[in-house]
């Protein structure tokens, strides 16, 4: 990106008119790359870090990805038949429009990632690149051997849908880590009742090697570039 006049970014950020950013730089409310700037002709490429009111701002077309630690309770969809909570009513502060890669079901919880960059959805969501999704889920029963064999050998349930081979591990009883590669519909509720031991409670622990972390229920924070190479790299 060419050098622009960082009143000029900040309007591209729909911080406000060009006027009004006129006013918050010589009140020495901006920071550029940690200094305060008060002088109206400096600068900016979208390489540099700037700060309006100690709060980072962003071209409102710039390519964002973002976690989310998505409680239970809202759905994935933009809109819902039932008008239940959506995802979106979390993303507060986000300019971009962004949209959820993949879903979660409404009681599950866990690791939700949102971004307004169709190829990279794309790319994550093909399954030629098998992107491993774990979680944990909180089971009726608990798998035994004969049942985690079955489920690394892959299932076609009889409705005739077919399921690519799953990882299960038996942390304790009732409790189980499942990673699967595909993001059928319901797929770990599925493949689990198709075992008998129903999910009572699922939660998505990490997505390729990106993993959820200490993230607290309901709060969103963006991917870093590097973060973006953990969920393909991790096979
Ligand atoms: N599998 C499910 O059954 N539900 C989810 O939300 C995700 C994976």
């Amino acid at each position: 990106m060419e050098e622009i006049r960082l009143q000029k970014y900040m309007a591209s950020c729909g911080v406000a008119s060009r006027r009004a950013c006129e006013t918050l730089i010589t009140e020495g409310k901006v920071q550029v790359n940690g200094k305060t700037v008060t002088e109206l002709g400096t600068k900016v490429t979208d390489k540099d870090r700037i700060y309006v009111n100690g709060r980072r701002i962003r071209p409102e077309n710039e390519k964002v990805y973002i976690m989310l630690n998505k409680p239970r309770g809202y759905v994935t969809t933009n809109k819902d038949q039932f008008d239940r909570p959506c995802v979106l009513d979390l993303m507060k502060g986000v300019k971009q429009r962004v949209y959820p890669v993949g879903r979660l079901d409404y009681d599950t919880s866990g690791l939700l990632i949102l971004t307004n960059d169709g190829e990279f959805t794309k790319k994550i969501t093909h399954p030629s690149h098998q992107v491993v999704k774990t979680y944990i889920a909180r089971t009726s029963y608990s798998p035994d051997q004969q049942d985690l064999e079955t489920l690394a050998a892959g299932v076609t349930l009889p409705d005739g849908t077919q399921f690519a081979p799953a990882q299960v591990t038996v942390l304790e009883p009732c409790l189980v880590i499942v990673k699967v590669t595909e993001g059928k519909y319901h797929e770990v509720k599925r493949l689990m009742e198709y075992v008998n031991c129903p999910v009572k409670w699922l939660k998505r622990i990490a997505v390729g090697g990106l993993e959820l972390g200490k993230l607290p229920e309901g709060k969103w924070r963006y991917l870093l570039r590097e973060e973006l190479d953990l969920i393909l790299g991790d096979k």
